[in-house]
């Protein structure tokens, strides 16, 4: 099934959906986003997903230009579009359209709203248990990690920057501490604790990150949130990204180093089939909003 695209209150394809340049998210990155999974055609963890979208919104004074009654239809609706089985949803809202190229954003702009729909099969059994490459790299990013901007340069590089290392993905270190993946959230495993950084301005609340911690407490799965240094990557029996496209996967190489025996863990594989066992979505027409 065909990836499909709504822009202002039409459905359209994604290579017809066009933004006029003077929309200041295509001038400054002045937007927002979310990416929401789905599994057999119903969305997973939906009302976490918006709540995020309404708070990124909130911390641009962006006023949210949908209900979430309106949301949920319009999304409902990319996903039937799109064939209902499992995909993956992007949605973005803009400040909007100006007349003139100004920083200062004047009141009362029209907001931008787009989304998209595409079919997504999950990653390959054969690359899970293959499980990622990471290399660190230095968090040069703004003060506000926690909105979740499309204002998104520092994480591209990095991500470029692992690529051309012929890695995966790029664990962010600010300060000797560690962040976040570059478009993930990380999970270390040290003498037998699982630990994630802690929610701050430093990191994106990851609703994958919450999920798996959630797993945890109702598995008995020790684990903290706190603080990671750089060098406890070095001790980790193993290492975790998360993300709503990656699930939770397993880093086993680190800078050219093996994690462990460079083989995914026993306690990945634990989360990994309590995610599987736990992912079912909640249909769009059964979301509570909040
Ligand atoms: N990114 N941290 C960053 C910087 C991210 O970009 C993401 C996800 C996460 C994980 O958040 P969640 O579990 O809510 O997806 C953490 C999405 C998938 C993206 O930009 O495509």
């Amino acid at each position: 099934m065909a990836e499909t695209a709504y822009l202002n209150g039409e459905f359209l394809t994604p290579e017809t959906a066009c933004v006029p340049v003077m929309d200041r998210g295509f001038l400054f990155g002045d937007s927002c986003y979310e990416v929401i999974p789905v599994y057999d055609g119903q969305p997973f963890l939906l009302d976490a997903h918006l709540d995020r979208f309404a708070r990124s919104l909130a911390a641009l004074d962006i006023a949210d230009p949908m209900s979430r009654e309106v949301w949920n239809e319009v999304l409902g609706e990319l996903v039937q579009r799109c064939g209902a089985g499992d995909a993956l949803i992007y949605a973005q809202v803009t400040r909007g359209i100006s007349a003139i190229r100004d920083h200062a954003a004047v009141s009362g702009l029209k907001p931008t709203v787009f989304a998209m729909a595409k079919p997504f099969p999950g990653m390959a059994a054969a690359d899970i248990e293959r499980g990622l490459t990471a290399i660190t790299l230095e968090d040069i990013r703004w003060q506000r990690c926690d909105i979740k901007a499309t204002t998104l340069l520092a994480n591209v590089l990095a991500r470029k920057q692992a690529a051309s290392e012929g890695a995966d993905e790029a664990i962010l270190i600010r300060d000797g501490r560690v962040t976040e993946g570059a478009a993930s959230n990380v999970f270390v495993v040290l003498n037998g604790l699982v630990v994630t950084p802690p929610k701050t301005n430093e990191i994106l609340a990851g609703i994958t990150r919450d999920f798996i911690l959630e797993l945890a407490a109702g598995d008995g799965i020790p684990y903290a949130e706190a603080s990671v240094d750089a060098g406890d990557l070095e001790q980790a029996e193993e290492i975790w990204i998360s993300s709503s496209s990656k699930e939770v996967m397993p880093v086993v190489r680190l800078n050219a180093r093996l994690i462990g025996d460079g083989k995914p863990g026993a306690v990945w594989r634990r989360v990994r089939d309590l995610f599987s066992a736990h992912r079912s979505g909640t249909a769009f027409t059964e979301q509570t909003g909040s």
